[in-house]
């Protein structure tokens, strides 16, 4: 690695931090502490220099955005409900993949009025049905989604879908894949100027780690 400046790298906490250690372990940066164990948000790394933060998924795009982080680790769903244009994301990191799903119940009642459908995707929902043509009444969640057609709440559901386990355990079937999602590296505009030395060849080592 070349001339080695101060870089801090955010990083979504949960699965994405368990997959994104062994990627970044490929550049030789391994946190001084265990993130699992320890209650600190900014780790020091073995690259002198090199800071990891760990944040909510959802806030990953907006440290890196403003530039209090200069690189982050965020799945393509937060960065899809995002829709942030000053950012760059130059590589698929291929991890923590999975996909986002219309489901709805196996056994469906006849809807006579407009589709509900809960989600806490409600941007990318929007811009899906739009795109087909079609008005539906989106309700925000903030997790367990699969709740809301049980309890009557909803008659549809978007939500990630893996091994479809969740889905099948609560009676839902996944109807449409609206798109696959994965995990990204995202930069920072100014960063990836006034740092380019040092970013590039991280980039090149993490696109060659990941089959890029
Ligand atoms: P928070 O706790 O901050 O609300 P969260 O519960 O969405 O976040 P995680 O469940 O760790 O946090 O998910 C973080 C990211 O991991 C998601 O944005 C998505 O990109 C990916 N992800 C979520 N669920 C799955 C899954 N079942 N399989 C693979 N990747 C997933
Ligand atoms: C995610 C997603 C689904 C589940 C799908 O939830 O929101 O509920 O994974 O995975 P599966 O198809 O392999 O069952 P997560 O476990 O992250 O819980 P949370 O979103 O409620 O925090």
């Amino acid at each position: 690695m070349s001339k080695t400046q101060n870089l801090m790298i955010a990083v979504s906490k949960g699965r994405i931090l368990a997959e994104s250690l062994p990627l970044l372990a490929g550049l030789d940066i391994r946190p001084l502490e265990d993130p699992a164990l320890t209650r600190k948000l900014i780790l020091e790394t073995t690259q002198p220099g090199i800071k990891l933060v760990i944040v909510r998924a959802t806030d990953v795009p907006t440290y890196v955005e403003y530039g209090a982080a200069d690189m982050g680790i965020v799945g393509k769903d937060v960065l899809l409900e995002y829709g942030g244009k000053g950012l760059y994301e130059p590589l698929d990191l291929k991890i923590a993949r999975c996909r986002m799903v219309l489901a709805g119940p196996k056994k469906e009642q006849q809807i006579n009025r407009r589709l509900r459908v809960a989600t806490k995707y409600t941007r990318t929902t929007r811009d899906y049905f739009a795109t087909q043509g079609k008005q539906v009444e989106i309700i925000k969640l903030y997790g367990s989604m699969e709740l809301a057609p049980i309890l009557g709440l909803a008659d549809r559901i978007v939500d990630l879908v893996d091994t479809g386990n969740t889905l099948k355990a609560n009676g839902l079937v996944p109807l449409e894949t609206i798109t696959d999602i994965s995990s990204r590296l995202i930069v920072n505009t100014a960063a990836m100027k006034m740092k380019h030395e040092q970013i590039k060849p991280m980039l090149e080592r993490l696109a060659r780690q990941v089959g890029q």
